[in-house]
């Protein structure tokens, strides 16, 4: 098994929505807000299920290369990147002497049981990097970084958070704008059958 490693809702347009999964997560008082939207979910691919606890498991088997998806756990985006080679090759060509943020903490990845560099492979779902798994919250006040339409990215490819310029890289790590932190990682596991469990 691979294992890693303003909170609204965001509508994506109608041209965005081949890589957008939105769906509520969770516990018993969220069921009415799953079975919902669990029409729009069960008619795409990958799928999604909800279990009854702050989990949420994704079937990633659908997910092209490229492909960025979005999902919604605990309130908040989290963002499913299956990384192409050119996004893997940037994000592991870059130094940690080139970082805003060279260290990411165990609050900030809970799959890591310490302090680590940041590099990239200490940030992605599998040890070739193709699975990037991020919390879609700018790490400076909140607000949710475009990008997951595969426009908008920001200077380094990654992502771009239009509230006051913060810019991230493909490995979702911070490298210009006011943002202090990196990307928060989600606690998740994925496995070889590309099965995503958040919160687990
Ligand atoms: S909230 Fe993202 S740059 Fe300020």
């Amino acid at each position: 098994m691979m294992s890693q490693a303003s909170d609204e809702a965001v509508q994506p347009r109608a041209s965005e929505r081949r890589d957008f999964l939105y769906y509520a997560t969770v516990s018993a008082g969220a069921v009415a807000i799953g079975a919902a939207v669990w029409p729009l979910i069960d008619s795409m691919n990958p799928s999604a299920d909800v279990t009854a606890s702050d989990t949420v498991r994704i079937d990633l088997s659908g997910v092209e290369p490229g492909q960025r998806i979005t999902v919604k756990w605990r309130g908040r985006p989290v963002f499913v990147w299956r990384r192409s080679a050119a996004a893997i090759e940037a994000a592991r060509a870059v130094e940690l002497g080139a970082l805003v943020d060279p260290v990411d903490t165990a609050r900030e990845n809970p799959s890591q049981s310490g302090d680590r560099p940041a590099r990239d492979d200490n940030r992605t779902a599998d040890a070739a990097g193709e699975w990037l798994v991020v919390i879609g919250v700018c790490t400076h006040l909140g607000c949710i970084p475009l990008g997951q339409d595969g426009a908008a990215v920001g200077e380094f490819g990654g992502w771009f958070c239009p509230c006051h310029g913060s810019h991230y890289d493909t490995s979702g790590r911070i490298r210009k704008g006011p943002a202090p932190r990196n990307l928060d990682i989600p606690p998740y596991t994925l496995g070889d059958d590309l099965q995503l469990v958040i919160g687990a």
